[in-house]
């Protein structure tokens, strides 16, 4: 594994995590740690070690948002340079074929809820706080929550959101299905931890494809979305793992899934 100045990526149980570590910046993402972050995911994409992803903050954060230090200093191209590289690592987790879990410990502001957006399912501490505080900057969400918040909470809430900038707690972000559950904050780790292996026990293919269909199905009509199901679910059907699968059922024990 890379040598990364900003994060820390460890693979355990098949279960990769990825540790933002800027805890003076409560780790908002300067370019440098995106790009690592980028670079880890794309590395645990090909990587066969890592059947799950799970993304944490160190210290009292998960992500304070974009680096506002660094983004002062910038003009208009620049500001689309800044964008378009956080878009890649969204877009880069969102099209992982691993689930992405974000285990959200404290802050998850303006780019701190955009990377928990990207990811598949979030999981938040009780001190946890979500927000888009970005129009009190001057500027918008920029690295997609205009556009995975509403999809995911409704535009009504998505508005409420962005045009206040209000901070949220993790009950209140339970409350409009911003995260999937809040456990104590000692528990988060764990929680994360047994989540991702519930999926690491189900077919790997299966999971991916999975993710695929719904993440695609999201942007098209509802009929075009099922049949992106319909060919997903065939596709199953030219793999081992669906033949040990089934198989597995009917001899009364545990399915051995090899990912192929
Ligand atoms: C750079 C940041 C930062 C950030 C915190 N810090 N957030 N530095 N960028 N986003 C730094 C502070 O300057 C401070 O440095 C140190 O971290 C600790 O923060 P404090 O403010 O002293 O802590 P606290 O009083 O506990 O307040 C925590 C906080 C506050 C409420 C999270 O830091 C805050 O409001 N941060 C900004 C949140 C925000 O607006 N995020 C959205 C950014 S825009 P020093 O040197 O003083 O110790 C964005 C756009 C994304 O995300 C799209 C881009 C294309």
């Amino acid at each position: 594994m890379n040598n990364y100045r900003n994060i820390r990526v460890t693979v355990q149980e098949n279960i990769a995590l990825i540790t933002i570590s800027r805890p003076d910046v409560l780790n908002a993402l300067n370019s440098e740690t995106v790009t690592e972050l980028l670079k880890a995911v794309q590395e645990l994409e090909h990587d066969p070690r890592a059947h799950i992803v799970i993304i944490t903050g160190d210290g009292k954060a998960f992500v304070a948002g974009a680096d506002i230090t660094e983004m002062n200093s910038k003009g208009p191209e620049e500001a689309r340079t800044y964008s378009e590289l956080g878009h890649s690592l969204m877009r880069a987790i969102q099209n992982m074929g691993k689930a992405a879990i974000a285990a959200v410990n404290g802050y998850a502001l303006g780019g701190g809820t955009e990377l928990a957006l990207a990811c598949d399912i979030r999981i938040a501490s009780e001190n946890a706080q979500f927000g888009l505080p970005e129009t009190i900057l001057g500027i918008i969400p920029g690295w997609g929550a205009t556009q995975r918040m509403p999809r995911l909470v409704g535009t009504a809430v998505a508005k409420e959101l962005i045009f206040t900038g209000e901070i949220i707690s993790a009950r209140r972000a339970l409350e409009i299905g911003l995260v999937n559950r809040v456990v104590p904050d000692e528990d988060l780790m764990t929680a994360a931890m047994d989540m991702a292996r519930k999926i690491k026990h189900q077919g790997p293919i299966a999971v991916s494809h999975a993710k695929q269909v719904i993440n695609r199905g999201m942007d098209r009509p509802l009929q075009e979305g099922c049949g992106l199901e319909i060919d997903a679910f065939v596709s199953c059907f030219n793999t081992e793992d669906q033949k040990e699968g089934l198989q597995a059922f009917i001899e009364k024990r545990e399915p051995r899934f090899k990912g192929r």
